[in-house]
């Protein structure tokens, strides 16, 4: 094989990098100041394959580094993201959950945000998620969780002990398996015959149209399209039926699923791949320009971070993100630039951002007095955020977006 070429984990075709972002930590591991001898790090290309047009990462990370015990990202953590997963419950009690004795299960359920719910109106769950302490975080709530790996071993154990599932849902979880065969193969043996696996990720075609290149990281294995979506499912003897552009995290779609012939789809399936088409989104030539507009950016951002360090101001990071470690690591952001980043995870605050070990300070600790500029790495929610942090702005102090390109506002 080439050196910037895999195969496809879905079809075995041959998948052409786009874009390398060189050596990279783990994008989720945060360590203290004793840990850093233990950061594990690979190289994040993305490529796209040429037989089924699924884009993948090129270096996959061993699974057991990524979701462990201490897993730091809770769900809960965002106001927006909490409204979201509850109109998503009621919304999936009010339809697929509404028959009799309805069974759901949720890949990846984290801390419990959406179960809770489900749970709340007394309807039968099981949350699969491997990372144990936000798997215990729910328990604690009193939601059904197994602490494993959903594949297809875990969905043969669930389906003979709970028997099928009207609805397997997944948010930001299923991009994060390389392994989609299995999943596939396991949702076979625990959907109900006219059951739906509903999934939502971010969406590649805003990924690209709004650069935001730094949803690209060690967990974020696939970044789907509709039509890869539909590629993948058909292999397995599933149809997408459905599919619904969400405006959380910077642009995702949810994927509806069903078993081939088991519903017709609707017209929004056809809507948007045509869209896809049209945009090229299937075609090496996006991806290319794509990945020259990810270069541009990362350059701009250090040549005026060094410039408003030069002129004496004071810049920090906001958002200890999992998505900063691809853009800082990449543009070589250290804290001779950017001595903090705050951010209101607990568990995060303390510790070093993977790879730059920026040190992460709380967020009530960002003024006063305030520094003059924040990076904003969470910039997913900046809607939030702003009035969390409306002093900091009140006093003078300004954000730095850098997506899609850098401004001040
Ligand atoms: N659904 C939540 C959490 C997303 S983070 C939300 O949208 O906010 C991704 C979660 O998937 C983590 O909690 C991680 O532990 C879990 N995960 C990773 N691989 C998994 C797998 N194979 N099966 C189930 N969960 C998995
Ligand atoms: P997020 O962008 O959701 O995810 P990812 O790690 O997958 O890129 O992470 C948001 C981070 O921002 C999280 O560490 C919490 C932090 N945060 C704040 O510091 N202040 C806030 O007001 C909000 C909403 C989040
Ligand atoms: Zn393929």
């Amino acid at each position: 094989m080439e050196p910037h070429e895999s195969t496809c984990r879905i079809c075995g075709g041959r998948v052409r990098e786009f874009f390398d972002f060189g050596r990279q930590p783990l994008s989720d591991f945060f360590p203290s100041p004793d840990q850093v001898d233990e950061e594990f790090f690979f190289r994040l290309a993305v490529g796209m394959c040429d037989a089924c047009t699924m884009v993948q990462l090129l270096e996959e990370v061993p699974r057991d580094r990524m979701f462990r015990h201490d897993y730091p990202y809770h769900s809960s953590g965002s106001q927006r993201m909490r409204e979201h997963f509850a109109d998503t419950a009621r919304s999936l009690l009010a339809g697929e959950l509404s028959g009799e004795d309805p069974f759901c299960v949720e890949i990846g359920s984290n801390d419990g945000v959406m179960l809770d719910v489900v749970r709340q109106a007394g309807v039968r769950h099981l949350g699969v998620e491997p990372s144990g302490g936000v798997a215990e975080l729910s328990r604690a709530k009193g939601i059904q969780v197994r602490t494993a790996f959903f594949e297809e071993a875990t969905a043969r154990e669930i389906a003979d002990e709970h028997g099928p599932a009207d609805v397997i849902y997944a948010a930001n979880t299923i991009c994060h398996i390389p392994y989609l065969d299995s999943v596939f193969r396991g949702v076979d043996a625990l959907l109900a015959k006219n059951g739906v696996f509903v999934f939502e990720d971010p969406y590649l075609g805003d990924i690209v149209a709004r650069n935001t290149f730094d949803q690209i990281y060690d967990e974020h294995f696939y970044l789907f399209t509709a039509r890869s979506v539909q590629t993948a499912a058909r292999r397995f003897g599933f149809e997408l039926v459905d599919v619904e552009r969400l405006p959380v995290h910077g642009g995702e779609v949810r994927y509806t699923i069903a078993r081939s012939g088991a519903r017709r789809p609707t017209a929004r399936v056809g809507e948007l791949l045509a869209e896809e088409a049209l945009g090229g989104l299937g075609d090496r030539g996006t991806l290319e320009k794509f990945g020259i507009r990810i270069r541009r950016v990362c350059d701009d951002l250090i040549a005026r971070l060094r410039e408003l360090h030069d002129r004496g101001f004071y810049v920090v990071g906001y958002g200890a993100t999992a998505k900063s470690a691809t853009v800082i690591n990449y543009a070589r952001i250290g804290p001779e630039l950017m001595p903090f980043v705050h951010d209101t995870t607990p568990a995060k605050v303390g510790c070093l951002l993977p790879g730059s070990h920026i040190p992460i300070r709380s967020a009530d600790e960002l003024g006063p007095p305030y520094p003059d500029y924040a990076v904003l790495f969470a910039w997913n929610h900046f809607e939030e955020i702003r009035v969390r942090e409306k002093e900091f702005t009140d006093r003078g102090g300004r954000w730095i977006l850098y997506v899609p390109e850098f401004r001040v506002v």
